[in-house]
């Protein structure tokens, strides 16, 4: 019933907002301090605009790319974000899952709610596994033998987090793992039962990458001590794929590639970090000049629409990734509200396409067809 209520990201996240607890919701769709930098990101995208094309033939159309070389049904994949299970209990397998399905990259969170291996297996090898690099960094570099162990060939280092942002939205509701559960929280749980019992039922989420003899697990955790002598220990570490996500500054982009990363990620962490940062979607031009044109880039954060995922096309990005609509679109509507979203958000990429003129996402016909115009 609520899937086929979702004909937008906007409808999944109003019907999520029904079914979460207001502490969980605001949890997912929070942003830093009083999201400026959520509301700049915005306004960023909508100033852009695409070029209508006519009379080209457009019947045959295809969505498809290739990330590092594989091939993928869509130019955009599933970013990583932590305690998914919040969404709804079995959140992490229905995205890898829809991962497989489309065979796009599905990022596994240092702090995912399943184990990495259980992840990779579902996703049939489509997955991605994301890191922190925490306190001293040597939990995490166990976290990375872990991941090549279980068959991760790329490794995703997020940057932007060397001490996590604040969110006022999560900070009011006491939000912790494992939860506090005050008076608040009860009277919160007791409102939205249908997504206490199913949750109850199948226990908290917790973070399963941490169940691991000897350590250890903080979510705030400083991640401070990171910098440029731990990537080149981590591209030593690493024999796969590395890319680095969050970099919104063009001298840092310069300074990765130096560094021998195989991509770069423009993302400002969904707007969940500095909320003075520049729009995400604005820089992405300056820093796909400025690697060039044969290093991949990458780019998430404030995407809401197939319309969203052409102008980051058309900005510099070979690739894009999904966060938070992901997560209302399961907790609407489960499994098939996550189907319902992802077929939206291709049939609204496919329709764009035709507009513009398009029929497959290849540069030269992105430079052609779909020049980013004045508004
Ligand atoms: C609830 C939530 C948890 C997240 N957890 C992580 C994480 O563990 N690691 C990470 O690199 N990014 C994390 N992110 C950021 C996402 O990977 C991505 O950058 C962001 O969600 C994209 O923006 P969007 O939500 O506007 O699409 C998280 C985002 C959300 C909303």
């Amino acid at each position: 019933m609520s899937a086929r209520a979702i004909h937008s990201a906007a409808d999944a996240r109003r019907l999520a907002k029904r079914r979460l607890p207001w502490m969980v919701f605001d949890y997912i769709d929070g942003a830093a301090g009083e999201g400026v930098g959520e509301a700049r990101n915005r306004a960023a995208l909508d100033a852009l605009t695409l070029r209508p094309r006519i009379l080209r033939d457009v019947s045959e159309r295809s969505l498809a790319t290739r990330v590092f070389g594989a091939p993928a049904d869509r130019p955009f994949g599933i970013a990583p974000m932590g305690m998914c299970n919040l969404a709804a209990p079995g959140a992490d397998l229905m995205l890898a899952r829809l991962a497989a399905r489309h065979r796009v990259p599905h990022g596994v969170s240092t702090v995912a709610s399943t184990p990495m291996e259980k992840i990779i297996e579902t996703a049939e090898g489509h997955a991605w596994f994301q890191l922190y690099v925490s306190g001293d960094g040597s939990g995490s570099f166990k976290l990375v033998e872990r991941a090549k162990a279980a068959g991760y060939r790329t490794l995703v280092l997020t940057v932007d987090v060397p001490e996590v942002g604040r969110r006022p939205r999560e900070l009011r509701h006491g939000f912790k793992m494992p939860f506090r559960l005050g008076p608040r929280q009860m009277l919160d749980f007791a409102l939205h039962p249908r997504w206490s019992i199913s949750t109850l039922l199948n226990g908290r989420p917790g973070m399963a990458n941490f169940e691991m003899p000897g350590y250890a697990f903080d979510r705030t955790e400083s991640r401070a001590r990171a910098d440029w002598q731990t990537l080149a220990r981590l591209r030593d570490a690493w024999p796969g794929q590395l890319v680095v996500k969050g970099v919104l500054d063009a001298e840092d982009a310069r300074r990765v590639k130096q560094a021998g990363v195989d991509a770069i990620q423009v993302s400002s962490h969904g707007a969940r970090q500095l909320d003075s940062a520049p729009a995400p979607i604005a820089m992405l031009p300056l820093i796909r000049d400025t690697v060039g044109p044969d290093m991949p880039v990458f780019y998430d954060s404030g995407l809401r629409s197939g319309e969203d995922v052409l102008k980051a096309l058309v900005g510099g990005a070979d690739f894009v990734f999904f966060g938070r609509i992901l997560q209302f679109a399961i907790a609407a509507g489960g499994e098939s509200g996550l189907g319902q979203v992802w077929s939206v958000l291709s049939d609204e990429l496919s329709i764009s396409m035709a507009q513009t003129g398009l029929t497959a996402l290849r540069r030269e016909n992105l430079g052609e067809c779909a020049a980013l115009a004045a508004p």
